[in-house]
């Protein structure tokens, strides 16, 4: 899991100095004054000029990492090899798992929410009707967008940065590594990731899909038409803020800051904020169920092997806890570096059950397996129901900062919104919204197959839910419009069913659902379902492995 706040206001004050290039991050990151709450009360906001500002403060930990990449010189995978590199990636991408002959597993789209992006394979059976009717028209699109590829936590409590401080201590006391065979590297290896921030991977994750998005909906984008400049929303921490804008580059042009206004909304414990909801949902840092129960289950099983094998190879005593930090270095290292030695190390059986651990540990403490999954995904849920409904008046508050339900921080009349996020968040939203597609219940001695809920293919860094809202003519002339709703993840189209409130006579082809069915649905059972105020501030559940929740709320 990855508490991302709990640091965020120490770390404004005490940023770690690393290079001259974090010197300078850090000079503007502590440059602004402490606001009082998120921008909209701040009376330095520029409205004059019509701009946000963006320079609020709590940016969370800003970590460069200890070294610059230098792939050219660290890839020691043979370029001349017959298996080039998969799709048009600049990071080395080639290692298979141990036992894959045939090259057929591709070990970055099993990384949980460590993969790069990729176009989630889930729900092939809806592809066939994802062309829309010629007497349809998408007039709304909603884009809940994950942070691109970032360096790993600062704590070192568990995965990389916890195999990198045990390396670390383990050469500051002299002890030998006696690294052979595969592990012959780790003789001279030491942990240079940073920490928290986006990678130059994770920058580039977020241009591609502002690109992508302006070649999908950029007609829905006019500047003269539109009565003010579109708000698109991020948070206050490093990575979202670095995300919204290189993906606002991408859609938007060089001029992004001009064309749009961007919406800082501070994440830091206690402030509401419907991006980053853990922060005001007490329970959720408590009743982690996927971190506290499932995962101790779960890694020795499929870690057992890997310490039996790999120990042969260095006289350090390997644990599970150190094996699982060298598969989470693959990824991170990758992100960062372009290139890990400790992509080699695994077996396929093993690196799914990697991406199976992190399958547990988000079910586990943000999804339906959670007591405060809805909870923790309702602010959001509420305002989505808001702007479809064009309603400012959103009942009750959760985690949205009523100061920013206000003109002009939250229009309705955007055909286009734009809100970036974290993966969890992403999750809860799921799960407020009650799509049981996502609700495999996941035992923890066992990979549960076949099952939808994959990280890989929900939450990759970048990830997308996307809600478009569009209009069909059903060909009579005259005939009033009938406005449908579309929901994709990671481009999947996502089929719709009752528990979402579209199990009705008027859905077609399970995809488009007749928007007033959802409003309707969600407007009388989400709120109500996730419980708010009890679940996350009544008194911590006490579950146990025997009394896991299965629909996200206690
Ligand atoms: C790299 O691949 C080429 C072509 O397969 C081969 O001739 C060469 O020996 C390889 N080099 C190394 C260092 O493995
Ligand atoms: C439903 O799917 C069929 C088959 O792909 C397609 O012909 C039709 O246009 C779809 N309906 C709408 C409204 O998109
Ligand atoms: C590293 O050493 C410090 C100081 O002895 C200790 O507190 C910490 O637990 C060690 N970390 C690891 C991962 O071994
Ligand atoms: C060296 O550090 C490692 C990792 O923290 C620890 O397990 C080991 O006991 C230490 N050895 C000595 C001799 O202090
Ligand atoms: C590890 O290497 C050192 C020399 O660097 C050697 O003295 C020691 O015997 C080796 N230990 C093991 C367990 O191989
Ligand atoms: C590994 O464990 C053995 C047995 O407990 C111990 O003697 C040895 O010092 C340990 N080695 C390291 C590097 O911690
Ligand atoms: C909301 O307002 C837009 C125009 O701003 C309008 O097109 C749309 O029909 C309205 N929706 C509802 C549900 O009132
Ligand atoms: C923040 O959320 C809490 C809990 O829902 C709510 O009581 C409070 O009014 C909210 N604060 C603001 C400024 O909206
Ligand atoms: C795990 O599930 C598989 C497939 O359902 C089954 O064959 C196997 O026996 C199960 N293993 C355990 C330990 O339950
Ligand atoms: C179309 O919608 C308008 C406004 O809601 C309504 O007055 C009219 O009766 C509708 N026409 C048809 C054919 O349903
Ligand atoms: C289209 O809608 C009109 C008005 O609601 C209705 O009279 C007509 O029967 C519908 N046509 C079809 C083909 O469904
Ligand atoms: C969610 O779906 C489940 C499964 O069908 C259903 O029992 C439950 O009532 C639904 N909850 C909400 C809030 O829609």
């Amino acid at each position: 899991m990855f508490r991302r706040s709990l640091l965020a206001l120490v770390a404004a004050a005490s940023l770690v100095t690393a290079s001259p290039l974090e010197a300078r991050q850090q000079a503007t990151s502590t440059s602004s004054a402490t606001p009082t709450s998120t921008l909209a009360s701040t009376s330095t906001s520029a409205s004059s000029n019509g701009s946000f500002p963006t320079d609020i403060g709590y940016p969370g930990k800003v970590k460069q990492g200890l070294q610059s990449p230098f792939l050219v010189q660290a890839d020691k995978i043979n370029s001349t090899a017959p298996n080039l590199p998969q799709a048009p990636a600049p990071y080395e991408s080639r290692w298979s798992a141990v036992d894959d002959k045939n090259g057929s597993f591709h070990i970055f789209k099993n990384l949980g929410n460590t993969s790069p992006y990729f176009s989630s394979p889930l729900f092939p059976e809806t592809q066939a009707n994802r062309i829309l009717a010629d007497t349809c028209n998408i007039s709304q699109v909603h884009i809940l967008h994950r942070h691109g590829a970032r360096f790993p936590t600062s704590s070192t409590t568990e995965g990389a940065p916890f195999f990198g401080a045990y390396i670390a201590n383990v050469t500051a006391n002299g002890t030998a590594i006696n690294g052979t065979g595969p592990l012959t590297f780790l003789n001279d290896w030491q942990y240079e990731l940073g920490a928290e921030i986006l990678t130059r991977i994770g920058t580039q994750q977020l241009f591609d899909s502002g690109v992508q998005h302006n070649l999908l909906y950029g007609k829905l984008y006019n500047a003269s038409t539109q009565a003010h400049k579109p708000v698109v929303r991020t948070t206050s921490q490093s990575r979202m803020l670095d995300s919204a804008r290189y993906f606002t580059l991408g859609f938007f042009g060089w001029n992004a800051s001009e064309a749009i206004n961007l919406e800082v909304i501070l994440e830091g414990d206690g402030f509401n904020n419907t991006l980053a909801s853990y922060d005001t949902c007490n329970n959720s840092n408590i009743a982690t169920v996927g971190d506290t129960l499932l995962r101790p289950v779960w890694d020795p099983i499929y870690l057992k092997d890997a310490i039996q094998r790999l120990q042969q190879y260095t006289s350090l005593n390997l644990t599970t806890e150190l094996v699982y930090g060298m598969q989470s270095l693959c990824a991170y290292e990758t992100m960062a570096f372009g290139y890990s030695n400790f992509c080699g190390l695994f077996t396929k059986e093993e690196w799914l059950g990697f991406e199976y651990d992190l399958d547990l540990q988000f079910q586990g403490d943000y999804g339906f397996m959670n007591p405060t999954g809805k909870a923790q995904g309702i602010g959001w849920a509420q305002e989505l129901l808001g702007r479809l409904t064009n309603n400012t008046q959103i009942s009750p508050i959760t985690t949205q900062n009523s100061s920013l339900l206000v003109d002009p921080y939250f229009p309705i009349d955007q055909p286009l919104y734009m809100d970036f996020t974290h993966d969890d968040i992403i999750v809860s939203v799921l799960t407020a919204l009650n799509f049981t597609q996502f609700a495999d219940f996941l035992d923890p001695n066992n990979r549960t197959e076949p099952r939808n809920f994959i990280l890989s293919q929900i939450t990759p860094f970048a990830a997308r839910l996307v809600f478009e809202v569009i209009e069909c003519s059903n060909g009579t002339a005259n005939a009033n419009a009938t406005q449908y709703i579309r929901a994709k993840i990671g481009e999947a189209v996502i089929p719709w069913s009752a528990d979402q409130g579209c199990g009705g006579q008027g859905v077609v082809n399970s995809t488009l659902c007749p928007l007033p069915d959802f409003i309707r649905y969600q407007q009388e059972t989400a709120v109500k379902a996730a419980s708010f105020d009890q679940a996350c501030f009544g008194p911590t559940p006490n579950v146990t492995l025997d009394t896991i929740p299965r629909n996200g709320t206690i």
